[in-house]
């Protein structure tokens, strides 16, 4: 049996990865340069796939990385301790050269549990108890540039608008700032207005500190060179035209085009119908119907209004007076609604006009009122 050739789901590597290549040396001369950058993009738009591409195709040329995830972290110490851990993980020794490391280069004063798991592999904490949790986090921090003279070292914070949480962002930022030069910081994340708010309003710590480096969808060429060749390698057929309706829905979303493409192809034998590509469209929507849903029901009359207008209006002169007669609102409260769905993250804005994060969203909505 032939596996199917594409993927969805988490980061992706090698085989399943499509383009990007712009992106990628951008993101190597940044990193060669010793940038702090700022990536942000929707859920599931490639931004952890396209990060670690990069890093491990610059791991032959002396760059080390550090990757953690804030996802998941709740307190202080969780930060520290996974920070730690994944310092302790890239140097890529036994564990008693690790505890050596950080006993006697580092001077580190909390005690260091190593833990293994079933297959062997160790993972390292901290006993923080009686310890200064900030001195200890500067140590901690402050370790990393001792490798820093040999290699040049990128750390990633992925999901970085968690950090308010565990209120850590002066902190953060002033030990971080020491560090320019020395070690690039990328920091991830996908909430935008979160992010924006940490980063361009001047009265937070992180104001203009980085590089705002952007991802976009991949281009239509890139997909249909992509797909026909894996349904090629794998004796199967797909017309353009497949291709170029996928993308209209998709609008080149990496999550969703992967998973149109995984779909299509396991639905067919030899060659891509009709029927099929009907059939695909409804499992895609059908995974994220409750989702939608539960976002739909999650929002105020008068957003919904608005969501309507950029629909029927393709997000441009949303202002006109026919349709706010038609939908019963008026010019302060579509502005209003527009300004309170750009920070739930539902739409966004760039020069000419307002779009859905979520092409699919956008579909599901433009379907149900039709
Ligand atoms: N360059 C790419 N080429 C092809 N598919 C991609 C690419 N980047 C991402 N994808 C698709 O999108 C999925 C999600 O990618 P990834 O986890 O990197 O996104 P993310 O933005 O980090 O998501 P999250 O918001 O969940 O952290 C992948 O499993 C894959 O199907
Ligand atoms: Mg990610």
């Amino acid at each position: 049996m032939t596996t199917n050739p594409f993927y969805y789901g988490g980061a992706i590597k090698d085989e399943h990865f499509c383009n990007r290549v712009e992106e990628i040396k951008e993101l190597k001369q940044d990193i060669d340069a010793g940038l702090n950058m700022l990536i942000y993009a929707p859920r599931r738009f490639g931004k952890t796939s396209f990060v670690l591409k990069t890093l491990d195709e610059l791991k032959s040329k002396n760059t080390k990385y550090i990757f953690l995830d804030l996802m998941y972290i709740s307190t202080q110490e969780e930060f520290i301790n996974k920070y730690f851990n994944a310092i302790a993980q890239s140097l890529e020794q036994s564990s008693e050269k690790i505890v050596k490391f950080f006993k006697t280069v580092v001077n580190l004063r909390p005690n260091i549990n190593v833990n293994f798991d079933h297959s062997g592999t160790p993972s390292f904490s901290l006993a923080l108890n009686h310890e200064d949790k900030y001195s200890t986090l500067e140590d901690v921090m402050n370790s990393v540039l001792d490798f820093a003279k040999k290699n040049k070292i990128v750390v990633v914070f992925d999901e970085f608008q968690e950090i308010v949480n565990l209120e850590l962002e002066s902190k953060l930022r002033s030990i971080i700032q020491m560090h320019s030069n020395k070690i690039s910081y990328i920091f991830m994340g996908s909430k935008k207005s979160l992010l924006h708010q940490m980063f361009m309003d001047k009265n937070r710590p992180f104001y203009k500190s980085v590089k705002h480096f952007q991802i976009k969808e991949i281009q239509r060429d890139s997909w249909c060179e992509f797909i026909s060749s894996n349904f090629d390698k794998t004796n199967k057929t797909i017309d353009e035209k497949y291709i170029d309706y996928i993308i209209t829905i998709t609008k080149g979303f990496p999550y969703y085009t992967q998973q149109a493409a995984y779909e299509i192809w396991n639905l067919t034998q030899d060659l891509v119908t009709d029927d099929i590509f009907d059939e695909t469209l409804k499992i895609i929507v059908s995974r994220e119907e409750d989702l939608f849903a539960l976002e739909w029901d999650n929002i105020t009359p008068n957003q919904k209004k608005a969501i309507k207008i950029i629909i029927d209006k393709k997000g441009v002169n949303l202002y006109d007076e026919q349709y706010l007669a038609k939908y019963h609102i008026k010019t302060g409260s579509i502005q209003t609604a527009l300004k309170a769905l750009i920070q739930k993250d539902i739409i966004d804005k760039n020069t000419d006009r307002y779009y859905f994060q979520d092409p699919l969203f956008e579909y599901y909505i433009e379907n149900k009122f039709r």
